[in-house]
């Protein structure tokens, strides 16, 4: 592996991945394979982060995540998938990036304020203002050029890069500053137009089988302004034409959006149009998916064996920075 062709990425385990994980994410990481070096894990720690109180949950849904990857199209032949808490060097580098973290970087931080006022959850914690830091750690251990994330994570990577501003500036040039990269697919909203999360209840999910996803379909929010099928609708108002601008071939969307506009094409049309390229697109990824359902050792053994090569990289890591610190004893 060449670092210099090297990208890491990571996610909670916190449920299963729906569209809006997959054209936000996956399906950058699962293209980004053909000309990488890809480094892929399951954020296990960091669940902890938020829901601590549920510790021993999170171990079913480790599988469960590298399942919703595999389904997508990654490849353990081409990528390698581990697990952060069976690298525990990502513990020792931790330690000591918090060392050199002011605190100011750390409660200045957008998505901390956000997400400690807005939970349920007692967030007043360590462990939860340092989120950030633990995920400088699992980024810089392997010297990535680029890190392929969501619009979401942005104010993370620009922490995770001060961060190694300030460890290159005590200790000596070290770590490479990583780039985020977007996808270019546009965003895609929940059924109800909010941003597609769990919490609203208004996703469809890979795993999803098409009984449940149609009734779905059929209940999405079109153009709210358009009552009645002699109404003209508007595309760019409708919350399922992006939808199909992702599903749909591109050549048949002008003659939808003219239909739309011009009242002779009604919204259940496009409900139906979609339900069938979602059957389409979800077909080939819950074939996948079945496939590792009834091999659960080998999903335990690509986790194990992809765990494996991240430890020997990260023990390179960090025996050349113990030296750089004068800490190899
Ligand atoms: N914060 C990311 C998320 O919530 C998960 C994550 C943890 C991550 N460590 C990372 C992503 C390192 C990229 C790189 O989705």
């Amino acid at each position: 592996m060449q670092p210099n062709n090297r990208i890491v990425s990571g996610m909670r385990p916190t449920g299963p991945l729906h569209l809006g994980h997959y054209f936000g994410v996956l399906l950058n990481w699962v293209q980004m394979q053909e000309e990488f070096d890809c480094l892929y894990f399951v954020a296990d720690w960091h669940a902890l982060t938020t829901n601590y109180a549920e510790a021993r949950d999170v171990k079913a849904f480790v599988p469960e995540l590298v399942a919703d990857w595999l389904a997508a199209g990654l490849s353990p032949e081409r990528c390698v998938l581990f697990q952060q808490s069976q690298v525990k060097e990502h513990a020792e580098l931790h330690l000591l990036l918090s060392m050199i973290t002011p605190n100011g970087w750390l409660e200045r931080n957008p998505t901390y304020k956000e997400v400690r006022e807005e939970s349920s959850k007692d967030l007043s914690t360590y462990g939860f203002l340092g989120y950030p830091v633990l995920m400088c750690t699992d980024i810089i251990m392997y010297k990535p050029k680029l890190v392929p994330v969501g619009q979401d994570q942005l104010p993370h990577l620009e922490l995770t890069r001060e961060i190694v501003r300030r460890f290159n500036y005590l200790y000596g040039d070290f770590f490479p500053e990583p780039e985020a990269r977007l996808t270019t697919s546009p965003k895609l909203p929940g059924l109800d137009g909010r941003k597609m999360s769990k919490s609203y209840g208004n996703s469809i999910y890979l795993k999803d089988p098409m009984s449940e996803v149609r009734p779905k379909i059929m209940s999405m929010l079109t153009d709210t302004k358009r009552m009645r099928l002699k109404d003209p609708g508007e595309p760019k108002d409708c919350n399922l034409f992006p939808y199909l601008e992702l599903l749909a071939p591109t050549g048949i969307l002008p003659e939808i959006e003219e239909g739309c506009r011009a009242a002779t094409r009604g919204c259940g049309d496009c409900k139906k149009l979609l339900a069938e390229k979602m059957a389409d697109f979800l077909e080939p990824i819950q074939a996948r998916r079945k496939e590792y359902e009834t091999r659960p050792d080998t999903l335990k053994d690509i986790i194990n064996e992809g765990s494996a090569k991240a430890r020997a990289l990260a023990e390179e890591t960090m025996a050349d920075l113990r030296r750089l610190m004068n800490f190899d004893f």
